[in-house]
């Protein structure tokens, strides 16, 4: 097989439209010609330099670039070796800054319950998708802490009303329920990804979610891995909503973009100092293949390529292709579509999600499916999420074979 662009060539000549960015991550498409270059020059000089032993010109140039990127020039930057462990980096800055300003005692971290934090031990007790952890006794007694404010899945007691901003109180209750001065942070996705797919949350919960934190003490981490750098439209999905920003900030598929394997964990200037303090406690923020000068070479290529995209352009397309897929809700198949830029959830009716996949696999157009957490009800789908440099040529392709399936599906049903 062979691939470029949004496309993959099969060794039997069927050519497949990555309609999901291989797992959410190849963002700018594959075999760019940006990446291969910045891997080929630094391939040319050095592979590899411990950040202990030397300090790479190319992961300062990373780290500086990353900060101009998403637009928090004065963060302090870990550059670990994936999604999964830049949220464990983040977990234990955020409880050793914690404890050196609000004591001791703060060590709870608290997670929403459809959510997806990575595949270690630690980030899959904390998170909600019990999909991937289906034993509660495999949770070391952690587990999610408040609803996440979506409508199918969080149920408001009798009120029949939708999710709104108020429910980030919910957040405030978690906290306050186990005495706010034994909490460190609460983690959360901005933006849901592969567990539900794809869900917005109402505008103001995020401001609300952070102005509660602060009031209490409480730290906020943003879990970027699969929405930073540019997949919902914006450089970071927070950027949606004014004052959202949040103390620490993880990014990893978006970064690598499946050419390296990296994470980046950025901490706001106001509390990276702590983790210098006296008290704090020492933490090797990084493995030995973190960010290697040539995995930093690789960001930097990608980097290139996000740069180079027009971004007015790119916008315009991310919303024509959620308009297109909106009008998709018409079909009976399809329960519902949500999301933002360049990242969807077409939700479906019961049983639908295999025949369907199978529809539009025949069409020449891959995507990635979710399953949900089956709390109250369980939701299947897939994730519409093409390589953001897709052209609006290629993004018709993708959604023609979408729809066409659909019709296919629903002609034989
Ligand atoms: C929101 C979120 N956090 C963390 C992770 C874990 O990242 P990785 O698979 O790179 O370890 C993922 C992966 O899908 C993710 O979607």
């Amino acid at each position: 097989m062979t691939a470029s662009g949004p496309w993959l060539h099969c060794a039997d000549g069927r050519r497949i439209f990555d309609g999901s960015s291989g797992l959410l991550c190849v963002n700018v498409g594959h075999n760019s010609s940006k990446v291969a270059a910045r891997v080929a020059e630094q391939l040319s000089r050095f592979a590899f330099g411990g950040a202990a032993v030397v300090r790479p010109r190319v992961q300062m140039e990373l780290v500086e670039r990353l900060c101009r990127a998403v637009g928090r020039l004065d963060d302090h930057v870990a550059l670990p070796t994936s999604g999964t462990s830049a949220v464990e980096i983040a977990v234990c800055l955020a409880r050793n800054i914690a404890r050196v300003r609000g004591g001791e005692r703060r060590r709870h971290i608290l997670t929403s319950a459809l959510s997806y934090h990575g595949n270690s031990a630690l980030t899959l007790a904390l998170a909600g998708n019990h999909a991937r952890r289906p034993r509660p006794e495999d949770a070391f007694g952690l587990g999610p802490a408040f609803p996440a404010p979506y409508p199918p899945t969080h149920e408001h007691g009798r009120a029949k009303r939708a999710c709104d901003a108020s429910c980030a109180d919910e957040v405030a209750v978690a906290i306050d329920s186990r005495e706010a001065e034994t909490v460190a942070a609460v983690l959360l996705e901005p933006v849901n990804g592969t567990t539900g797919g794809a869900f917005v949350p109402p505008d103001g919960y995020l401001r609300r979610v952070s102005e509660l934190c602060r009031e209490r003490g409480v730290l906020v981490i943003h879990d970027e891995v699969l929405t930073g750098l540019w997949r919902t439209g914006t450089p970071l999905a927070s950027n949606h909503w004014p004052d959202s920003d949040p103390d620490l900030c993880i990014l990893s598929k978006g970064l690598g973009a499946g050419y390296a394997s990296v994470g980046a964990v950025l901490v706001s200037p106001e509390i990276a100092p702590l983790l210098r303090h006296e008290d704090a406690d020492p933490l090797p923020a990084m493995g030995t293949m973190a960010a290697t000068p040539l995995q930093a070479a690789a960001c930097l290529g990608v980097l290139d390529e996000l740069e180079s995209m027009d971004v007015d352009a790119f916008r315009a397309r991310g919303e024509r292709l959620g308009a297109r897929l909106r009008d998709l809700t018409e079909r009976p198949s399809v329960r519902d579509v949500r999301g933002l830029g360049h990242l969807y959830g077409v939700e479906l009716a019961p049983g639908l999600l295999w025949p369907l996949m199978e529809e539009i696999q025949k069409r020449g157009v891959f995507f990635y499916p979710f399953t949900g957490t089956g709390h109250p009800r369980r939701s299947e789908g897939f994730v519409v999420a093409p390589p953001l440099n897709s052209t609006d040529e290629e993004l018709g392709f993708m959604v023609a074979a979408l729809s066409d399936a659909v019709d296919a599906l629903e002609r034989n049903q």
